[in-house]
């Protein structure tokens, strides 16, 4: 099979992402060079899941592949899941975090390798207001954990590790994530002292976490190793710095006059 030929987009000079392999875009990067680490990785056990039951994928999406899947997967093995968390741990500076996104299946059967590599300080429940679907009970909720290399304090003492943030409903992307959860990670990492903060995120999907950087006023580098992926984040994020206008998340994903934000 012939391999795709890396591809690397500059969005702005604070902003660039690569179409690659998740491991291999890691390996390109320096050692601690990265700030920070905000990601949502595509677990085989996800698309396995969904399509347990009657075979159906749960979503709308039209643009599945012929094997039914959403996107490609990482192939979280053990052996696997465990050079990405050590290539995480490598390119992050000393002192600093990582937020990695998991859903109930992935938090049972990964989550735990995590803390072979990373100091792990807690799973913050990201509450997504609305119901979804679900065999037994269905899902409100999915799962970040939160880890440190070394030693670093978060930015403020009074936040929760529940955060309500709708999930955004008819999404352009599938398992697209609200731009305020990535905005919550970023806001509670970073400190006054940090300059120059560089966020990295090595399974970009829509783009959310390349906005949310933005929007924070960090640098950003990511990688996602589909073509859609690629073409909405690099559309997204142009928009954004050009006009300021989030396309496919126009509207907020939290109600901030219920709700105190911390980002
Ligand atoms: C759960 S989605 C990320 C969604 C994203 N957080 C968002 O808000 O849109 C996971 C992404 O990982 C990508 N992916 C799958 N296998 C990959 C690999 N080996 N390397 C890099 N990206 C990969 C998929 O194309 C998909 O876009």
């Amino acid at each position: 099979m012939a391999t795709k030929k890396k591809k690397i987009i500059t969005l702005s000079n604070e902003a660039v992402i690569h179409q690659e392999d998740a491991l291999k875009f890691l390996k390109s990067l320096d050692t601690e060079s990265v700030d920070l680490i905000v990601t949502d990785p595509a677990y085989s056990g996800m698309n396995q899941h969904l399509q347990l039951g009657k075979g159906r994928i749960v979503g709308e999406y039209k643009d599945k592949s012929d094997d039914g899947k959403w996107f490609n997967e990482f192939h979280d093995n053990e052996e696997n899941y465990e050079i990405f968390l050590k290539e995480c741990y490598r390119v992050l500076k000393k002192d600093s975090h990582i937020f990695i996104m998991f859903d109930s299946y992935s938090l049972i059967t990964l989550s735990n390798m995590v803390r072979n590599v990373f100091n792990v300080k807690n799973i913050i429940t990201w509450d997504k207001v609305n119901i979804g679907m679900g065999h037994y009970f269905r899902r409100q909720s999915e799962f970040i954990i939160f880890a440190c290399k070394g030693k670093k304090p978060v930015s403020r003492r009074d936040m929760p590790d529940i955060w309500k943030i709708k999930r955004i409903h008819k999404s352009s992307y599938p398992t697209q994530k609200p731009v305020e959860l990535f905005e919550a990670m970023i806001a509670s990492s970073r400190l006054k002292t940090d300059i120059d903060y560089l966020v990295c995120d090595p399974f970009l999907g829509s783009g959310s976490s390349a906005i949310a950087s933005l929007r924070q006023g960090c640098r950003f580098i990511g990688s996602d190793i589909s073509d859609k992926s690629i073409s909405m984040t690099t559309e997204r994020a142009k928009k954004f710095i050009d006009e300021g206008i989030d396309i496919y998340q126009p509207n907020s994903a939290v109600d901030s006059d219920k709700q105190k934000i911390f980002w």
